[in-house]
C-alpha cells in the first residue's frame, strides 16, 4: 500500500467483527510501533497485547469512552523507570503518541480496522486501566487501540485546511 492511501485511508473504525486477529499481524502492529521515531531512541513505552476476554470486557467498562468491542487491544504506555532524564523525561508522551499512530496506520494497511481511546490525560482512566493491565507502578498508560477486522467503512481523507496553515516563503 502507498503511503498517501494508507495514511488518508486510515479511519477510526469502532465496530469489528468476532474474528480473530492472527499472531503475525500482531506481530506486525508492534514492530511498527516499537519502530516509531523516539527521543534520542530511548524508547521508553512498553506494549501490552490483549485478547483475553475478560480483560477486553474490563477494558471496554473502564471509562466513558471505551465500550468498543474488539477482539484485540493493544495499550501503549510510557514507561517512566526509562525516561530521558532532566528536563527530557516529558518526550515519553510524544514517543508514545508516534507509536500509537503507527500502529493505527500499520493497522489499515494489513486490512484491520482500528480505533484509538485516549487514556493518558484522565488520571482516574490512567489508574483504573494500569490496574485492569497489573501495571507496575511506573508504568504509565497512554493509549487504548482497539483492533480487529472492521465492520464499517469510513471513507478515506483527503485535502487539508489552509487556515491551519501559515507559509514563509
Ligand atoms: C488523543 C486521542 C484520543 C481519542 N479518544 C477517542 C475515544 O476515546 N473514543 C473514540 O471513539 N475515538 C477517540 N479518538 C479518535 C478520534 O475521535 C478520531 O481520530 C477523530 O474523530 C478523527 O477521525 P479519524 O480517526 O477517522 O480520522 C481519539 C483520538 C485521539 C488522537
Amino acid at each position: 500500500m502507498e503511503a498517501r492511501e494508507a495514511i488518508l485511508g486510515r479511519r477510526s473504525v469502532r465496530k469489528f467483527t468476532e474474528e480473530k486477529v492472527p499472531e503475525e499481524l500482531i506481530a506486525q502492529l508492534l514492530e511498527a510501533g516499537y519502530n516509531a521515531p523516539s527521543a534520542c531512541n530511548r524508547k521508553p513505552l512498553k506494549f501490552f497485547v490483549i485478547t483475553n476476554e475478560q480483560t477486553l470486557s474490563a477494558l471496554n467498562k473502564s471509562g466513558k469512552f471505551t465500550n468498543m468491542p474488539s477482539p484485540l487491544a493493544i495499550v501503549v504506555a510510557g514507561d517512566l523507570s526509562r525516561a530521558l532524564p532532566f528536563g527530557f523525561s516529558q518526550y515519553w508522551v510524544q514517543d508514545a503518541a508516534a507509536a500509537t499512530e503507527n500502529i493505527l496506520i500499520m493497522a489499515h494497511a494489513l486490512g484491520l480496522g482500528a480505533c484509538w481511546n485516549g487514556v493518558y490525560v484522565q488520571d482516574s482512566l490512567v489508574q483504573k486501566i494500569g490496574e485492569i493491565l497489573g501495571a507496575e507502578k511506573k508504568v504509565v498508560p497512554f493509549s487504548l487501540i482497539r483492533i480487529g477486522y472492521p465492520k464499517q467503512t469510513p471513507p478515506p481523507h483527503e485535502g487539508f485546511n489552509e487556515k491551519s496553515v501559515k507559509y514563509i516563503r
